[in-house]
């Protein structure tokens, strides 16, 4: 007896697509077969033939209430995971927040946070924010305990979490021992911080002034730097949204060498450029590093196609209109960060899929098999093998939904893709054989997400 069959879909992995039956029971895909009799199972989806069956996306980039500029993002780990569900995302990665604790009591310390409270399975990034010997000795321990990524910054020195490039430098080194890999925010700290000091010497404070602040060679030197390191210690690099085309290049540069460099984008940066600034309501699309112009958008297009960058993801950071509010036309306030993580897959199936040149394969590539083998969770997660955990999504490639908050779910009064018509949307989305979204609204009941315990980073 099966728990669910989904008959008659199309189903799309890494690398084949093909007609055919799935059947799950206890949390896990166990068939896959052209034809499954029905009367075995105590639910059925009866699909058209013409719908598209996908590995779960998963996002391994978000801050669920985040404490960030004076407030919290306002998307908890509930809400946050549940308009994740709706848009298709059956696993996240979020971050600790180390200060001057150990690595192992910020794990402990966010997942009091999360446990219990997420609807989605999840993971975390260990942030390392203070570079020691103590910290460093932390390392294996944290790998072992299942976490086998950490972030560092290359920027927000004022806010404490700058690390320099002896510690860079370190922590690719080590980790690397161990099969783990270092994930950055690359943007030159020092040239932002004195270029904001400049703007706000002269008065320049209105948004339309942000990206001057952050321009695209910060994010570049940034990462130039950080490739440099891991090409010296052949570390395990990723560069947490990746906005640029200068940073493309980079990241292709020192792919070509050897170095073990991947980067991520999100549709954010893919769809919206600095003209938005200008806008009314501007404000809302302050990010860093900012959102930059439609030749960057095209270069990151480019480095999906092409594999230079391997990862969708979405710096799921959601403030409020009130929270936004707290800038009072000064861009150096600006709560950083937009909201996406229900959007940002369809999206990209609307734009990449339905009207642009990425396959079908390359689709569930980018949104779920590189981030389950880069962080450590393949083939649980990433893959429709029988065996693994039956994380799924349903996508109907006709069905056209055009965007508005009111409709959405994510916790926050705004849509940074306000009245975008998208085409292909997800009409069903389970997380370990439950169901959580029925195509309109989240359903998933009382279920609750798990933390997974992930192994090293499977080179892609
Ligand atoms: O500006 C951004 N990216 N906000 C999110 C917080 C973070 O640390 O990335
Ligand atoms: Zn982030």
């Amino acid at each position: 007896m099966f728990d669910i069959i989904i008959s008659n879909g199309i189903i799309v992995t890494g690398s084949d697509i093909f007609k055919a039956d799935i059947g799950i029971k206890d949390e896990k895909i166990v068939s896959i077969s052209s034809s499954i009799d029905k009367n075995e199972a105590k639910k059925v989806f009866e699909l058209d033939g013409e719908k598209y069956i996908f590995p779960g996306t998963i996002d391994v980039h978000t801050h669920m209430q985040l404490p960030f500029c004076g407030t919290v993002s306002s998307d908890d780990f509930t809400t946050g995971t549940k308009a994740g569900a709706c848009g298709g995302v059956t696993t996240i990665i979020d971050f600790t927040i180390q200060s001057n604790n150990t690595l192992m009591e910020s794990i402990l310390s966010r997942r009091e946070e999360a446990d219990n409270k997420v609807c989605i399975d999840y993971s975390l990034h260990a942030s390392i924010t203070k570079w020691n010997e103590n910290i460093k000795n932390e390392i294996k321990e944290v790998i072992d305990y299942g976490i086998p990524t950490f972030k560092m910054f290359m920027a927000y020195r004022k806010e404490g979490r700058l690390s320099d490039d002896f510690a860079l430098f370190s922590a690719l080194s080590e980790a690397s021992k161990y099969g783990g890999m270092i994930g950055v925010h690359a943007e030159n700290d020092s040239l932002t911080e004195s270029l904001t000091e400049n703007l706000i010497n002269q008065g320049k404070i209105g948004c339309e002034y942000f990206p001057q602040s952050r321009p695209v060679y910060t994010e570049e030197e940034a990462i130039l730097r950080i490739i440099k390191w891991a090409e010296h210690t052949g570390g395990n690099l990723y560069i947490f949204h990746m906005s640029s085309g200068l940073g493309t290049d980079a990241v292709e540069a020192g792919k070509i060498r050897g170095v073990k460099v991947y980067a991520e984008t999100a549709m954010t940066y893919l769809l919206l450029n600095d003209e938005k600034f200008k806008q009314k309501d501007g404000h809302l699309y302050a990010t860093c590093p900012p959102i930059r112009k439609v030749e960057d958008n095209c270069r990151l297009w480019q480095g999906l196609k092409e594999g230079s960058i391997q990862v969708l993801a979405t710096d799921h950071c959601a403030f409020t209109r009130k929270q936004k509010d707290m800038w009072e036309g000064n861009f150096t306030k600006i709560p950083y960060g937009i909201p996406s993580i229900e959007i940002n897959a369809p999206l990209f199936f609307s734009e990449g899929v339905n009207n642009g040149d990425i396959s079908l394969n390359q689709f569930v590539n980018i949104t779920s098999v590189n981030p389950a083998k880069l962080f450590g969770m393949y083939p649980e997660k990433g893959s429709l093998n029988i065996g693994t955990d039956a994380d799924i999504v349903i996508y109907d490639p006709n069905k056209e939904v055009t965007l508005k908050t009111e409709n959405l779910h994510m916790n926050v009064d705004y849509c940074p893709f306000e009245g975008k018509r998208v085409k292909g949307y997800p009409i069903l989305t389970i997380c370990r054989g439950n169901v959580l979204f029925d195509g309109k609204d989240y359903i998933g009941g009382d279920f609750k997400g798990k933390f997974i315990k992930r192994g090293k980073v499977l080179r892609i």
